[in-house]
């Protein structure tokens, strides 16, 4: 079996989900069930025996030493983080509990499962890292796209802390030999996001006729990759990846935000027209930027398909349009996250036990 942390969160939740299309394999999801974790996004998982869900913190060493012992995962996968930039720059503490602290007791706490391994299974054994493009810093319109030798520059809180994170990953192997791997992906989007990230809020945004909050002139630059290739791309680096190597992770598809917003606009009109006849793009409105925002992201991702032939699947046009889809399809799934109803889940799963 393998242990997933942070799996009732938007990525974590979609690689569970697409495991169990591949696998029967168990997975033991340990997330914390912060505002991001929501277990609404399993609820086709309920009664699976295979998916074991622990309501837990990664920073808990005593919990993690139990199970680990108890379960002896072949690969833990460390999905769980605080992600969202514009919460870091509002207050990062959380952020380096979480991202920094809560990564290292998890190192900590494998490395000591890790070393108590027979020969075969120590080498058998992976510790996945899942990173984000954000650590390399920004870039100018000119610039090559970011490799696995770039650099880190982390400029907002959050990727200051993933930075950290990356380089305490690194350092367990190159000193302990853990068998670590990190993926460095770009921006994800598809079902289950949180409508906190550009994507999710303008669609639900523009479907209740609230403004479309553009950050300065729309003109940042991020690639977007589909959730479901991100998860195919761990997958392949878990299975394939070699020990101690860091594998970028992108979708060939660099887009200004305010393209990325047109384009859900324009998929609105079609699949879900206003009741006035107006264009979504009416509600598009210019707000102050963000702090430090950084200019450009891009990916060079030609070492995880040279070494690992992985690419992936969906171009940008077919991904967002099963994106919207997905939100129009699932309005209950929002109106749970916007009424804050999914956060009732562990009172209901266990109402007044301990
Ligand atoms: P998310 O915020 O949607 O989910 C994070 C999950 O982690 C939640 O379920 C939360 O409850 C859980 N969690 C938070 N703190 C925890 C703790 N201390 N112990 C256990 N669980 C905890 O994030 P996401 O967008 O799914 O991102 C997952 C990972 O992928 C993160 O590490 C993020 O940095 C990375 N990443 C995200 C993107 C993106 O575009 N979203 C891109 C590249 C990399
Ligand atoms: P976000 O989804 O927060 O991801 P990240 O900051 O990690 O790239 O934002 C994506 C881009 O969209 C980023 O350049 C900030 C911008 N943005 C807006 O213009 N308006 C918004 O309301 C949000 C949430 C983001």
């Amino acid at each position: 079996m393998i242990l997933v942390t942070g799996a009732a969160g938007f990525i974590g939740a979609n690689f569970v989900l697409d495991w169990f299309t591949q696998s029967d394999e168990p997975v033991i999801n340990l997330d914390k069930l912060t505002y991001a974790g929501n277990m609404q996004s399993l609820a086709s998982l309920k009664g699976k025996p295979n998916h074991i869900f622990v309501h837990g913190d990664i920073g808990d060493r005593a919990l993690l030493q139990r199970l680990l012992a108890e379960h002896k995962p072949r690969a833990v996968v460390n999905f769980a983080a605080e992600s969202h930039v514009d919460r870091s720059i509002h207050g990062p503490e959380d952020f380096i509990q979480t991202n920094v602290v809560g990564t290292f007791h998890l190192l900590e706490s494998v490395r000591t499962h890790w070393g108590s391994l027979d020969t075969e299974a120590k080498a058998a054994f992976r510790f996945l890292h899942v990173s984000t493009d954000e650590v390399y810093g920004t870039l100018g319109p000119a610039d090559a796209p970011f490799t696995e030798t770039t650099p880190f520059a982390p400029n907002s809180p959050y990727s200051a802390s993933k930075a950290s994170s990356d380089h305490l990953v690194r350092a367990y192997h190159h000193t302990y030999g853990l068998p670590v791997l990190t993926t460095n992906c770009s921006n994800n989007y598809g079902p289950y996001h949180f409508p906190e990230k550009l994507i999710p809020l303008m669609i639900v945004n523009a479907l209740a006729g609230k403004p479309l909050p553009v950050y300065g002139d729309g003109m940042q630059v991020r690639d977007w990759l589909f959730v479901k290739d991100h998860c195919s791309a761990i997958r392949r680096v878990l299975e394939a990846g070699v020990p101690g190597e860091t594998y970028n992770v992108g979708g060939w598809n660099e887009k200004p935000n305010i393209e990325i917003v047109n384009t859900v606009c324009a998929l609105l009109n079609e699949m879900s027209p206003r009741r006035d006849g107006k264009a979504y793009a009416d509600q598009i409105t210019y707000v102050t930027d963000r702090p430090g925002h950084d200019r450009r992201y891009a990916i060079d991702a030609s070492k995880i398909h040279r070494e690992l032939g992985w690419r992936p699947a969906e171009t940008f046009e077919t991904g967002i349009r099963k994106t919207v889809r997905w939100y129009l399809d699932n309005q209950p799934w929002v109106q749970q996250v916007q009424s804050g109803e999914y956060r009732q889940w562990m009172d209901q799963q266990y109402g007044n036990k301990a």
